[in-house]
């Protein structure tokens, strides 16, 4: 493949990850995402409430006329697996709630060229789906989980559902969706006492757990510095309770830095943007669901590709759109700069 055929930027990064939102919509409320319940407010004010705010995104669902279609999604992944692609994530909003998902899945997973095809879910809605989604050829499969108790569970996702999540992380492991991955945002004051329970949770079920650090991408625009753990301060306190070991990042662009116990059973996996910034290696790309391209997370403009693709652009006519989007990415994010703009869509609109 010539450099040519490559989707590269301007610092010179070659993008090989695409994650595509299929709708925007969600079943949960997560108070770092889309808060919504009194429990969220309460946290929010009852902690912060002396640190100043900016006004709250008013969320404007995506018209259905907007989503993209199957055959759309399909085709844009296509070009993009001929420009480089190789590794595709199904995110959402909660992609469960997309029907008949399974169907996509199918159609991606015979796109030759991609090396690996997963999703990030809640969970709740899994169950159900789960056969069918590993026939249709999803390979893998991560989950958010950000508490190991029914009430915290609650305040954090705004919903009932504990029990539900846990049964799903069983069955993808029953499955062979391996590794199961759980994602858990640390949040201060929230979440943080639950570090240890989490990581023994990793253990004794043999997961691979991903602790977040909380980033600025939350509807309420609620999110502050000082609730944000630290990777190293979780790192420190697993070592303090665990003999962990460091695991050799597989890629540059690895957003994890990985250590495992010392039998081998369970991962952890420290992701932290905020503090540690891995931008330098970033090789990723998102598709919204309503079929905009996103550069960066915090991208403040999107690229739109919808409307090429329904004024009838040649496959040949996107991919040097793409190509020239892509070259305009972002070279790092700002947060905690005096600059910093957050960006105008929350995670569940942007994909995680
Ligand atoms: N900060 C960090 N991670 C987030 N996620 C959602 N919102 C945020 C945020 N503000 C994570 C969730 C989910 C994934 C899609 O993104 O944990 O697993
Ligand atoms: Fe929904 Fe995921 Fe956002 Fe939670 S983080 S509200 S599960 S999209």
């Amino acid at each position: 493949m010539t450099d040519a055929r490559l989707l590269i930027d301007s610092q010179g990064r070659v993008l090989r990850d695409l994650r595509v939102s299929i709708t925007d919509r969600c079943n949960f409320r997560c108070l770092y995402c889309l808060p919504e319940t009194e429990a969220a407010q309460n946290f929010y004010r009852g902690h912060w409430a002396h640190l100043p705010n900016s006004a709250p995104i008013v969320p404007q669902w995506v018209p259905k006329a907007h989503l993209l279609s199957f055959e759309e999604i399909e085709r844009v992944i296509r070009l993009a697996v001929s420009l480089g692609i190789q590794k595709v994530r199904l995110t959402g909003g909660e992609p469960l709630l997309r029907q008949n998902v399974e169907d996509l899945v199918a159609r991606i997973a015979g796109i030759p060229g991609i090396t690996d095809l997963a999703m990030t879910t809640n969970g709740f809605l899994f169950p159900p789906k789960a056969s069918a989604l590993r026939a249709a050829g999803l390979r893998r499969v991560s989950f958010s989980l950000d508490s190991l108790t029914g009430d915290n569970f609650r305040k954090i996702t705004g919903r009932e559902g504990l029990d539900e999540v846990l049964a799903s992380i069983k069955l993808a492991q029953t499955l062979g969706l391996h590794p199961v991955k759980v994602n858990a945002v640390v949040i201060r004051g929230l979440n943080d006492h639950e570090i240890e329970a989490l990581a023994g949770f990793a253990r004794e079920h043999d997961l691979s757990l991903r602790f977040i650090e909380f980033m600025p991408l939350d509807s309420a625009r609620a999110w502050l510095k000082e609730m944000v753990v630290p990777g190293h301060e979780v790192l420190a306190r697993l070592l303090a309770r665990f003999d962990l070991r460091p695991v050799a990042a597989d890629h540059p662009s690895a957003t994890a830095k990985r250590w495992s116990f010392p039998d081998g059973r369970g991962e952890i996996g420290i992701i932290a943007p905020v503090s540690e910034p891995f931008c330098g290696h970033c090789n990723r790309i998102r598709l919204t669901a309503d079929g905009k391209i996103r550069t960066c997370l915090f991208s403040v403009t999107e690229h739109d590709l919808r409307s090429q693709l329904r004024a009838g652009a040649s496959d040949e006519a996107i991919s040097e759109w793409l190509k020239a989007v892509v070259w305009q990415k972002e070279a790092r994010h700002h947060i905690g700069e005096p600059d910093f703009v957050p960006p105008p869509r929350s995670m569940s609109c942007i994909g995680g």
